[in-house]
This record gives C-alpha cells, structure tokens and sequence, in this order.
C-alpha cells in the first residue's frame, strides 16, 4: 500500500455506489498509472504543438482553485490553461474562504461540486486534501502541499523527453532537500522506470515509507559529488520551503555543501540538464552560472506547466 493512502474502509454497497461514481483526482503521481502518465505527457507536447490552434473544450467549465499558500507558476498555469480551452478558472483565497473560518472540509467539496467542474488546491496538508476529493464529486487536483506536487512532474517529465528522449533506464541526481517535489520525483522514478539519486543532510530525508514502496529506483547518498556523477539530469529546489521560514538560518547552515554550481554539474554527464521547479535562490541551491547557463532548461519546465496540466484537466474532465 502507498504510505499517504488511508486505511481501506470495510466493503459495503454505499463504497460500491461511490467507487461507480467517483471521480479521478490527481493528488499525488501515482494516483496515475505509467501509462496514464504517459498520455498526459504525450498529450501535454501535443498541445503544445499546436500552440494557437488549441480546442476549445472547457467553454461554460469552470475550475475553483483554492490557494493558502503563495503561487506564481501554478495559479497562472492552470488560470492561462482554462482560459485557452474557453473556460475559466476561480482564484479562491483559503484566509477568504469560509473554509479560513472553519467550514468542514467535507461541505467545502460538497458546495463546489455543485458549481465548478474541477478544483484545484494548494495547502499544506495531503490529508485534507484528501477528505476534500472524499467528498468531491469533481476532480481535485494537487497544487502542492507538504507532501507532494506531482502537477510539477508532468512539467519536469515532458520537458526531460523533450530535451533528451525517454526517461526509462535513465539517471537523475536530487541535490538538496527530501521535501515535497522530491516526493514527487520519487514517485516518478518508481512509475517511468529511472534511477533516482537523493543527497540531502542528514535529518532532512525524504518520508522513509515512500523510499520503502519506491525500493531500489531511489537510491539515498549523502555526498552530492556522488549523486551527481554520470547522471543525466541534476535536479534541486529551494531548502526552505514555503511554511518553513523560521528554519530558513537553520537549514542554510545545513545545506551549504549541496549548493548545485558548475563544479557538481561537471561531474555529471557532459549533456546533462539542470532542472528547478522555481522560485530560486540564487547563490543557495544553485549558483546563477548554473541556472542561468547552457545546461538549464528552467524556463521550459515552467512554460510546460500550462501544457502538462492542460492534458490533466483535459484527461480528468472527458
Ligand atoms: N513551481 C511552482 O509550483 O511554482 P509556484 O509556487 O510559483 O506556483
Ligand atoms: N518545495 C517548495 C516548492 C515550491 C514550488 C515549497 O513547498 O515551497
């Protein structure tokens, strides 16, 4: 069983009612099977293809999108990507929210379902993510939380294969924090068939359940020279994450041997690219000769944000 799956409810014909009934959400990558991922990405470039010549499927849809925390990427993505199909998206504050005054979750999903076709939701914890899709008769995508932020992968994947083909038998190197896009990536590893090496200080690990399911796609260092050795991409993101501002001194004592700068890249394979979801923090994670440099594909990675989730609202609401 997945770590953040929940215990399975004893069988009855309301589970059986609901499960004919229920949506697909996307709230962690392997929520997807290979090959379902493996269609969005496809989709994803294909779209990307035809650039002004998109359909316009989402017209009279609409997409609530519930933020507690900040967003550039993400809200503009996935606003920008419901107005091309010629539908539209809702930004919805948590803070403005009766959800912000404690409305249940549970009546959250219950109301929306009722007028929007699809949300979306940024927070911080997987589990409420998780009872908002229990109760939703939409799909709920992740935004990000904590835990995960598989939306991110499809961009990451697409933009991978774009560059350098195929990602199965491949090698990539994680540098720095065991934090949610590291989750992600691990889920990746272990559904597309690649290698992934982590290094990270030590007390800053990714959730040791998920490393147990992934097995022997994820391989854990502690030197980042090792990681990155022969691999075919370097990956970091920033080492505070958002909610985690108060260990921002902490953890840049921490995490100085890990910064990405053109040494490490060099230990990687001479065609190797540099991948980082964004925002950065150059002169931390990485260095501006690295990011801003040759091997960095950040800028697709990021435009491919609206194609990858365009091909997920697409997939979800069909
Ligand atoms: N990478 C990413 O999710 O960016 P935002 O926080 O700007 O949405
Ligand atoms: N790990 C970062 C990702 C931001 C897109 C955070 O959670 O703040």
């Amino acid at each position: 069983m997945h770590p953040t799956e929940p215990s399975k409810a004893p069988f009855s014909f309301l589970t059986l009612k609901i499960a004919m009934t229920a949506p697909r959400h996307f709230l962690k990558l392997s929520d997807f099977s290979a090959a379902e991922l493996q269609q969005v990405v496809d989709r994803a470039m294909a779209l990307k293809a035809l650039k002004r010549n998109l359909p316009r499927p989402f017209v009279g849809k609409t997409l609530a999108m519930i933020f507690t925390k900040n967003s550039t990427r993400t809200r503009v993505s996935f606003e920008a990507g419901m107005a091309k199909f010629g539908g539209h998206a809702l930004f919805l504050h948590g803070d403005a929210m009766q959800l912000g005054r404690n409305e249940p979750i549970a009546d959250t999903a219950r109301v929306l379902a009722r007028m929007v076709d699809a949300v979306m939701i940024r927070n911080d914890s997987q589990a409420d993510q998780m009872e908002l899709a229990a109760h939703s008769a939409v799909p709920v995508i992740n935004g990000l939380s904590n835990q995960h932020h598989p939306c991110q992968l499809l961009a990451d994947i697409q933009t991978w294969v774009e560059h350098r083909g195929p990602v199965a038998g491949k090698v990539a190197a994680w540098i720095g924090d065991g934090n949610n896009v590291c989750h992600s990536w691990i889920e990746a590893a272990k559904l597309l068939g690649f290698t992934l090496r982590i290094a990270c200080p030590k007390g800053f690990e990714p959730d040791a359940a998920l490393l147990a399911w992934a097995g022997d796609a994820v391989e854990l260092m502690r030197g980042a020279a090792f990681a990155a050795n022969g691999a075919d991409i370097v990956v970091t993101d920033t080492w505070t994450s958002m909610g985690q501002e108060k260990e921002e001194a902490r953890r840049i004592a921490a995490f100085a041997p890990f910064t990405v700068n053109a040494e490490l890249m060099a230990r990687a394979k001479p065609d190797a690219i540099f991948q980082h979801c964004l925002p950065a923090h150059r002169g931390e994670e990485v260095t501006a000769e690295v990011i801003d440099g040759p091997q960095s594909v950040v800028w697709d990675e990021a435009e491919n944000r609206l194609w990858g989730q365009m091909a997920l609202l697409e997939f979800l609401l069909a």
